[in-house]
């Protein structure tokens, strides 16, 4: 780890320009190096914001409800301000009797009170069906997106970062309901209220009204080039604190790892680094965001005193009524508001396009390819498993599996011994389409796989996969989770037969015991017990155990087999174990090198072959 710098850090967890061969972290969440989405400002702003319109676009009554309300408020709160000119008018006016001026100031307040009224109720509305629309559309997203990630295929969730996944729920949801919520409002408010003022301005005063406008271009031209600016330190920003984030969630998942290794330093340093990064990018992206209203506000200051000193001199040469200009320079102020208040909702807007732009990418991934359209399978299907000359690479670049041929009948169990990295995995990875062959063919019952729908292959294989995952939830639920109708009294004998009772009775709450955190509070061992207590619920003719003994020690292996024993009797197991001694009874054993079947026979045949089996095999009864 010594000897990451900056740049090194940053382009390692900040997700932008990573190395071209990564190798994700594995298992759990993490930020690690994102690939395919890109930080920062969204690419093509018009699609994302056409796409988000269609989100809110069902819900066009309650937004055109709410544009009314939003009108009735606006009108008011410039109604209200209109209101003034005749009361200063009136009031000022020292031809009226003071007695008759008071009476038309309390008729007037009375109609102003009305008007503010009516003026609070549209914004309340306004703000309600705002509110609807947009965590509605929100929910749609969410909803949208889980069901996206339910229908892509393994390939995804092996090449990215969970966290990374994760931010999209989170982060780029989250800012796209902000925008929604806020700035989608004070964007069209803004708008309503500046056509509104300028049209009342140019009523009051077209002289005084060109002067106000003339200040709109600087405006313009002023809050572009600042938005500019902000909008450049505010992607440089968003890296940052990305990388931020991503190094404290390994650093705090891989905790004990850590300490075992004495990097706390190393880390504490690290850290320092990144964080100051992110300091010195944040420092400038919230000045320039900050100092945009200020400038903004101050350059209306400009303008207001123009237009006061030119209205007070028209007033003095009797061409303008006191009142008009009471409202006037009240306008003037109302009219630069919209343009600070929104050059102010920018950041989050930026913010919103590009975590929906985020959000999209993975919507317009391919899901799994669809199933042919004339797939089916025999029901119920027996486990024949033929693989013919299978050929398999996750990367064109690089072939996993090479020319695997072998044929497996129900009762029968094949066992994979190899070592690490030979491919074992990666065969299991096809018999249920996580990955699709390259070439070759892979037939159940005769029927290749390609022309069975995935959900029927899937629920025909009970798996026991090599990483071990449980759920949220008590124990009974998580065994159930392998057949959803079994009752009670099969969940526990399915734990019997993966030796997982014993455990699970001295348990404080047995099998009602809360699971939290992927099983924390379990033993590796006692996780993959109850994986293998999942699969022999299954009544799946296909079984597939791929190291799933390897934290359990060899007397309970023992057990589990003797217990697995009857339940493989009319099924086609696959075993693959480190440890040679379970898959000594197999009917066949595949020796894998680099992705080849080197050698296969029964244990007798292989030992007698006196080849690589045999070596492993008297290397590893040494051991034991
Ligand atoms: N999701 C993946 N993407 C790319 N390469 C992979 C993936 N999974 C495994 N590999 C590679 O495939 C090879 C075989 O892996 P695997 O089948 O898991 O081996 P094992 O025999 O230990 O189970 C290894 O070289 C590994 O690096
Ligand atoms: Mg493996």
């Amino acid at each position: 780890m010594a000897g990451r710098n900056l740049e090194n850090l940053t382009k390692r967890y900040g997700g932008i320009g990573s190395e071209s061969t990564v190798i994700k972290r594995r298992p759990g969440p993490g930020g690690g190096p994102n690939r395919g989405f890109a930080t920062g400002k969204p690419k093509n702003t018009r699609n994302v914001v056409r796409r988000l319109l269609t989100y809110i676009g069902m819900f066009w009554k309650r937004i055109v409800a709410a544009l009314l309300f939003m009108l009735v408020s606006t009108a008011a709160s410039l109604g209200g301000s209109y209101l003034l000119r005749p009361i200063v008018n009136h009031i000022a006016d020292a031809s009226t009797p003071a007695g008759e001026r008071i009476d038309y100031l309390g008729t007037m307040a009375l109609l102003l009170g009305a008007v503010y009224l009516a003026g609070v109720v549209g914004t309340y509305f306004q703000h309600r069906m705002m509110i609807t629309v947009s965590q509605s559309a929100i929910e749609r997203i969410r909803n949208d997106l889980f069901s996206k990630l339910q229908s892509l295929p393994i390939r995804f969730f092996d090449n990215e970062a969970t966290g990374e996944i994760m931010s999209r729920f989170t982060n780029d949801v989250d800012n796209i309901g902000t925008m929604l919520d806020s700035s989608i409002t004070s964007l069209v408010s803004g708008v309503i209220t500046l056509v509104m003022t300028l049209a009342l301005m140019i009523y009051t005063n077209p002289i005084l009204a060109l002067i106000t406008v003339l200040f709109l271009p600087v405006f313009a031209l002023l809050g572009n080039g600042l938005m500019k600016r902000s909008r450049k330190y505010y992607v440089s920003q968003q890296a940052a604190l990305g990388a931020v984030n991503g190094y404290i969630e390994e650093n705090v998942s891989g905790q004990k790892v850590v300490k075992v290794f004495n990097h706390e330093a190393v880390c504490e340093s690290e850290f320092a680094l990144l964080n100051d990064d992110l300091r010195g990018k944040q420092q400038r992206a919230q000045f320039f965001g900050g100092i945009m209203g200020p400038i903004m506000g101050n350059l209306s200051q400009v303008s207001y005193s123009l237009t006061a000193g030119i209205g007070g001199a028209l007033c003095a040469l009797g061409r303008f009524d006191v009142g008009g200009l009471a409202i006037f320079v009240n306008y003037s102020r109302q009219f630069s508001r919209p343009i600070s208040e929104l050059s102010q909702q920018m950041s989050t807007i930026f913010a919103a396009l590009a975590g929906a732009e985020r959000v999209f990418t993975i919507m317009d991934l391919d899901p799994e390819a669809p199933d042919a359209a004339d797939a089916k399978a025999p029901d119920p299907l027996l486990g024949h498993v033929v693989l013919e000359d299978v050929t398999f690479g996750y990367v064109p670049e690089k072939t996993v599996l090479k020319h695997i041929s072998l044929y497996a009948r129900p009762g029968q169990k094949i066992a994979f011994v190899g070592s690490t990295g030979a491919g074992k995995t990666t065969i299991t990875n096809l018999l249920n389409r996580f990955y699709d062959i390259d070439s070759g063919r892979i037939t159940i019952d005769g029927v290749d796989i390609m022309n069975i729908p995935r959900d029927v292959l899937r629920s025909n294989i009970a798996m026991v996969l090599q990483d071990t995952h449980l759920f949220t939830g008590t124990i009974m639920e998580n065994i159930r989770y392998g057949r959803l109708d079994a009752t009670d009294e099969e969940v526990i004998q399915a734990a019997k037969t993966a030796s997982a009772h014993s455990f699970i009775k001295r348990l404080s709450n047995g099998y009602d015991t809360m699971i939290e955190g992927d099983g924390a509070n379990l033993s590796q061992g006692q996780r993959q017990l109850l994986n293998i207590a999942r699969a022999a619920l299954s009544h799946a003719p296909i079984l597939v155990l791929d190291e799933a003994t390897s934290s359990v020690d060899t007397r309970t292996e023992r057990l589990i087999e003797k217990g697995m024993d009857h339940l493989m009797q009319n099924r086609t197991t696959f075993v693959i174990a480190h440890r040679l001694s379970t898959v000594r009874n197999a009917n066949a054993i595949m020796v894998l090198e680099n992705g080849e079947i080197i050698e296969r026979g029964d244990h007798d045949d292989l030992l007698a072959m006196k080849g690589r089996y045999y070596q492993l095999y008297t290397g590893m009864s040494e051991l034991t």
